[in-house]
């Protein structure tokens, strides 16, 4: 008879439990910070459903913050963190705010973390978690005092870097030790989590899969999108001419990103001919996404909006509560574990 035992889930344990530790929850989840998407409610719901929910300020006001993280506190006792975005022109009332609201983590994203909110965060008794594209950074960050990474590929939704999470996670996970450091980008199911937390992962962090939650508030057509498109269907922001940049954001191919190829030939156009200078075109076409993300997840519109999303979602197959989501998480990480010991107990047998 085979041997039925509690030693995967055991196994899952140990491998989360450092993370698990960091974030004061049950499990190593983060669910990313996500504008527009990450508010109270979907917060909670992360957070209650014992993972780690983090609100998105994007470009709140202090005022707003504060609302929104005492909002989050009356519908959750469990631990959450908040996403600042680092070239934010109140970022340090941004970071007070977190402070004097008793936020335990803080996230700095958009960019390398500035001292005096490193040291403000730090001052304040909160955790400091920052972003570490590169070796290089993860080990100057982890100098300057942060408390814990998440290293996010390119196959995130969102704004993203150029390397992938299979090799970002090869470069780093080996060599930073001194402080926990979460994985990101594409990661849709158990196993691959598993993956990571073996090669010395803490954690894993995931937003389009939450994104497409029952809890989310996003407009039932933004998470709709989510459930008809597949991996491919979400790819990086397209830049036509190397003088004008374009910021590299993943989301799903629409009319909207159609029109901004057009609108960048058009804008181009108008530079060469003398119409606009550089600055001008270069705004014109930084100008053209303004507000697109808002106009997806609050107002619906998927063809003309900004419908962020990882190439994970790809795996997102139903509208389903945030609980099971994280359930389902652990599960195929604990089945996976559970199948290699079943096939370690064949394995005797045959030798036996
Ligand atoms: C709709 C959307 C909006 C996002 N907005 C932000 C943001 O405001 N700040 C941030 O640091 N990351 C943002 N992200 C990235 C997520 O926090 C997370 O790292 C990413 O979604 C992980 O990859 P996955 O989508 O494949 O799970 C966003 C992602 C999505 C899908």
């Amino acid at each position: 008879m085979l041997n039925v035992s509690n030693a995967p889930t055991a196994q899952f344990e140990a491998l989360q439990a450092r993370g698990a530790k960091f974030l004061g929850t049950e499990l190593a989840i983060m669910g990313g910070a996500m504008s527009w998407v990450s508010e109270r409610n979907l917060v909670a719901a992360i957070s209650n459903a014992g993972g780690f929910g983090v609100i998105a300020c994007g470009a709140m006001p202090p005022a707003l913050l504060e609302k929104e993280i005492a909002a989050t506190q009356a519908i959750t006792a469990k631990p959450f963190g908040v996403n600042l975005i680092t070239m934010h022109p109140q970022l340090d009332d941004l970071v007070q705010i977190c402070i004097r609201a008793g936020v335990g983590h803080v996230v700095l994203a958009g960019g390398i973390p500035p001292g005096p909110a490193v040291r403000a965060v730090k001052d304040g008794g909160a955790k400091l978690i920052a972003f570490a594209p590169a070796l290089v950074l993860a080990k100057r960050f982890v100098k300057s005092g942060v408390d814990a990474l998440v290293i996010e590929g390119s196959e995130a939704g969102g704004h993203i870097g150029p390397v992938s999470l299979t090799v970002l996670a090869q470069e780093i996970l080996p060599h930073i030790r001194d402080i926990p450091v979460f994985v990101a980008g594409g990661l849709g199911r158990g196993e691959a989590i598993l993956g990571y937390l073996e090669m010395g992962a803490a954690g894993a962090q995931l937003g389009t899969r939450f994104a497409a939650s029952v809890e989310s508030i996003a407009h039932p057509n933004f998470k709709n999108a989510f459930l008809r498109a597949n991996a491919r269907d979400a790819i990086p922001s397209i830049q036509l001419d190397e003088r004008f940049p374009v910021i590299p954001v993943r989301g799903l191919v629409n009319e909207g990103t159609k029109k901004f190829l057009a609108h960048q030939a058009e804008t181009i156009q108008k530079f060469q001919s003398g119409e606009l200078d550089k600055t001008q075109a270069q705004l014109a076409i930084e100008h053209f996404w303004a507000g697109a993300l808002r106009r997806a997840v609050v107002e619906g519109d998927v063809e003309g909006g900004s419908v962020m999303a990882g190439q994970s979602v790809g795996m997102v197959t139903a509208i389903q509560k945030v609980s099971e989501i994280l359930q389902e998480l652990k599960d195929q990480a604990v089945a996976a574990l559970a199948l290699r010991e079943q096939t370690r107990t064949y394995a005797d047998i045959g030798a036996a």
